[in-house]
């Protein structure tokens, strides 16, 4: 679509001097809204997902108050308007079998509504990539302006990270490492403030991502929640949006394939969730951009890790802002990025990062001496996953890297969480634990299991890591040798689905290969005496996801979602 400023969309509301302009200003004039602010100055919908049940995002409704200043001061009128809000750790089965749902009334809301430009106010794993997906698709201009992530976690003198602490205390408990009451003394210690996950989940990933793909400010990654820095990036994302209607410039404008490539480079350098393979795929499907699983391993593969923060590294979100944030990683990552690319702030990414400077080098690496040499995702193929499986490298075990070891199998997460611990489970160091039935369909909503917990008479033997196989998914703050996403899904026939209990798996992950040992005939024969899984959904969006959702490796998008519908309504109201 050109990015020629057309007459603004609300005009056609506002903008009338018969009775549906009556209609459209009279009722919002019931707000106290005096008639001029009708000029035919750009009107600004800011989207909130605040919620007191999405913590990461409770702040929300204040930083909204510091957009609507930017927007006034630049001449633009500011509404905000609620968009559904996806709790990561509060919502069942999983806030990921939502992200669609609310990229849905996104869409709709921002399309059906007299608008001219968006802010997007997110933060919990699903709501921003649901927010800009469904925002891609009617393709206003836009902006991201993400929670922030939390403070650090304290804990008995040290500092813990959400999310990837929890794992490890979690083991610790059932290794009897830590008393029960010590893991309860945790919680109020690790989220000690609003905001996101402060390790580098998939909220603080895509945050970086955003930054990355030029559609947020700068800073937007790493400043705290709390920090009073935020909220001035936020008015100045107010300003600016007024700036991008008047320009023109559309979220399309922004998302080109190489901001795409700048995403998945900048993404590895974080060592960033795998979650953020799924949203970008969408993404860029929402734009009509061709991005692949394989791109991820192309192009990041073999990107060093230089942020060092939980859960490839040591340290927290908030002492990566001190460190410099993304401006000094992405700086001293310039070589092999896109810097010409224009982003939302009206700079390239060159002007961007310009004096991006490391100011703790314990927190970010440099190229030359990096956290770690490979970052970024793999992605594996072989007879278990013909469509692609992925792992992150950095959170995994060297050791394990390259493994052969037989399978130990269970049929859902169910019955995983009623054995994992049973004595006398048939399982040692070497063993594969591979999890069925947690796709995106089968689940349904690919839930964050993947990262199954050790078994807890190994964990007793000090055994810390095992190779773990599933087609679910993991928070982005977990770690381990875990492969996940397994396309496709053993619900819909994939042939992880064939593996039994004793099959010896071959994972090379340097050669990017997942195998069972089992001959091609037997994997045969094994798939006629598998009974389809039957989905019991009939009504509802649960059937209608069960019906349309995309495989892992195609970003577990609605398949009538992808693509654009753009922002023009045809008809009136009255
Ligand atoms: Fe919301 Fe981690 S649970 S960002």
């Amino acid at each position: 679509m050109s990015d020629k400023p057309r007459p603004l969309r609300s005009a056609h509301s506002y903008g009338k001097l018969d009775r549906d302009g009556f209609i459209h200003r009279s009722w919002m004039k019931a707000q106290g809204y005096p008639a001029d602010v009708f000029d035919g100055r750009p009107i600004i919908g800011i989207c909130n997902t605040w919620s007191e049940i999405t913590p990461c995002n409770s702040h929300l409704r204040e930083i909204a108050e510091y957009v609507k200043r930017g927007v006034w001061e630049a001449g633009g009128l500011p509404l905000e308007l609620p968009a559904m809000s996806l709790g990561e750790t509060q919502m069942r089965p999983t806030a990921m079998l939502f992200r669609n749902l609310l990229a849905m009334e996104v869409e709709e809301s921002i399309r059906g509504n007299p608008i001219d430009g968006v802010v997007l106010l997110g933060g919990c794993d699903k709501t921003t990539p649901g927010q800009v997906m469904g925002a891609a698709s009617v393709d206003l201009p836009t902006i991201v302006v993400s929670s922030g992530p939390m403070l650090n976690g304290k804990f008995k003198g040290k500092d813990i990270g959400s999310g990837t602490d929890v794992w490890k205390f979690s083991e610790a408990v059932r290794g009897g490492e830590m008393s029960p009451a010590e893991f309860f003394a945790a919680e109020s210690g690790m989220s000690r403030s609003r905001g996101t996950c402060n390790t580098m989940g998939s909220a603080s990933s895509f945050a970086a991502v955003c930054e990355a793909l030029g559609i947020a400010l700068k800073w937007n990654a790493t400043i705290p929640a709390v920090d009073a820095n935020r909220q001035a990036m936020a008015h100045a994302t107010g300003r600016r949006i007024v700036d991008l209607v008047r320009d023109g410039k559309r979220l399309s404008h922004f998302l080109t394939r190489e901001a795409f490539e700048n995403a998945i480079r900048v993404h590895a350098a974080i060592g960033g969730s795998t979650n953020t393979v799924i949203h970008l795929l969408a993404l860029a499907g929402r734009v009509g951009v061709e991005l692949t699983l394989d791109d991820f391993d192309r192009l990041g593969g073999d990107m060093p890790l230089l942020a060092n923060v939980k859960p490839s590294g040591e340290y927290l979100m908030e002492d990566l802002h001190y460190a410099g944030g993304m401006p000094a990683l992405m700086t001293e990552l310039q070589d092999r990025l896109h810097t010409h690319v224009e982003t939302v702030s009206g700079q390239t990414i060159a002007e961007q990062i310009e004096g991006g400077e490391i100011w703790n080098s314990d927190v970010i690496a440099t190229t030359e001496n990096p956290i770690k040499d490979n970052s970024g995702i793999w992605v594996l193929r072989g007879n278990l996953a013909p469509d692609g499986a992925i792992i992150k490298p950095s959170a995994a075990s060297p050791a394990l890297l390259k493994h052969r070891g037989k399978a130990v199998v269970f049929e859902t997460i169910e019955v995983f969480k009623e054995r994992i611990d049973d004595p006398e489970l048939e399982v040692d160091a070497t063993s594969v634990l591979v999890l069925k039935g947690c796709g995106p369909k089968g689940y349904p909503g690919m839930p964050e299991v993947g990262n199954m917990p050790l078994p807890a008479k190994l964990l007793e033997q000090g055994v810390t890591d095992m190779v773990r196989i599933s087609d679910a998914r993991m928070s982005g703050t977990a770690f381990g040798t875990v492969i996940l996403h397994a396309s496709p899904e053993t619900s819909v026939g994939g042939p992880l689905g064939l593996v039994r209990t004793g099959d010896t798996i071959e994972l090379d992950a340097e050669a990017r290969t997942l195998n069972v040992l089992v001959p091609e005939e037997g994997l045969a024969r094994r798939s006629t005496e598998i009974v389809p899984a039957e989905f019991d959904t009939t009504r509802g969006y649960v059937a209608l996801h069960r019906r349309h959702v995309l495989q892992a490796h195609l970003g577990c998008d609605l398949d009538f979602l992808v693509g654009k519908s753009g922002d023009e309504v045809k008809r009136e109201s009255h």
